[in-house]
């Protein structure tokens, strides 16, 4: 195999209570790109469509990415990249992770899987180094492994696959500004008080609980977040109306989709998740701000071949 072309979809991080650990995986957006084997050595970004990106690989995250990959690995061979982008780049729905996962999948993919999809995380964090300074892995996991993922810890990558209710659908509202996840990062106190900290793993490992036991009613009482939220909700316009109607509207939670300003609510069913979806529309036609908005069932496959 010379060449492949696979969808690299978005995800949602932090799911309120897991901060830079929680994170799971969206259907029916993503990019597209195309990973071509070649004899020359070195990556080469060659084409980026939908969105002005830097085509040199030290300055785009699925450059750094596939040379982290390619470092760990004695080959001669060389990869070419292109990207298609449909996730915006600050849209708080895992754009960078998209790019840096799919650099590496497709990549490991031609050398033959030299590693699996777990193991491939700690060369896509890479990318979201250079994105946002840090190197969180709760977008990358879940792009690569697809579902719910839990990240143990993020030093020494230590990913855990979680279960992911049927019913649970997501409903996103991207409200369109951009919110860069350094900026979004800056606003965060770097102490927490003691009885947050006790608030937030409550619910963090009540709300894992709920995952592995279709435990709707506890998902929904999980779906808290005391820490982060405060601080950063006033970046986003109308963000307490957002969440309101998504509660009114019958979702079992809502909160800011990783760095935002996307906002994410959960759903049992189908059904519910499009009410939240006009709830949560109805409240920004008024406001002259322009928006997408999506319904997605959990992606349990993440990243996949296209062709
Ligand atoms: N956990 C990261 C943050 C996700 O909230 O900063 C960024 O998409």
């Amino acid at each position: 195999m010379k060449e492949i072309k696979l969808f690299a979809p978005a995800t949602v991080a932090n799911v309120s209570c897991g901060f830079d650990v929680l994170g799971f995986c969206l259907d029916p957006i993503g990019d597209e790109m195309i990973i071509r084997k070649t004899d020359q050595p070195g990556v080469r970004i060659t084409k980026i469509e939908g969105q002005d990106l830097p085509l040199s690989t030290k300055k785009n995250v699925a450059g750094v990415a596939a040379e982290a990959l390619l470092a760990s690995l004695a080959t001669s061979f060389g990869f070419e990249i292109e990207i298609y982008k449909k996730i915006k780049a600050g849209s708080g729905i895992g754009s960078s992770a998209a790019s840096s996962a799919g650099a590496v999948f497709g990549i490991n993919e031609l050398l033959g899987r030299p590693y699996s999809r777990n193991e491939l995380i700690q060369f896509a964090m890479k990318g979201e180094v250079l994105a946002s300074g840090v190197g969180h892995a709760d977008n990358v996991a879940p792009a690569l492994l697809g579902g719910f993922t839990l990240v143990r810890c993020n030093k020494q990558v230590d990913v855990v696959a979680l279960p992911s209710p049927s019913e649970l659908y997501a409903t996103i509202i991207h409200p369109k500004i951009e919110l860069r996840t350094a900026d979004a990062r800056s606003v965060l106190k770097k102490n927490i008080p003691l009885n947050k900290a006790i608030e937030q793993w409550g619910n963090l490992a009540a709300l894992v609980s709920g995952l592995y036991t279709d435990n709707y009613e506890l998902i929904s009482r999980s779906l808290v977040d005391v820490i982060i939220e405060p601080e950063r909700s006033p970046l986003i316009p109308f963000f307490s109306e957002l969440k309101g109607a998504a509660l009114d509207a019958g979702a079992l939670g809502s909160g800011i989709s990783g760095s935002g300003p996307s906002i994410y609510a959960l759903s049992r069913g189908e059904e519910t998740a499009k009410k939240v979806r006009q709830a949560m529309e109805k409240v920004f036609l008024p406001m002259n701000i322009d928006f997408d908005t999506y319904v997605s069932k959990i992606n349990t496959e993440g990243i996949k071949i296209i062709e």
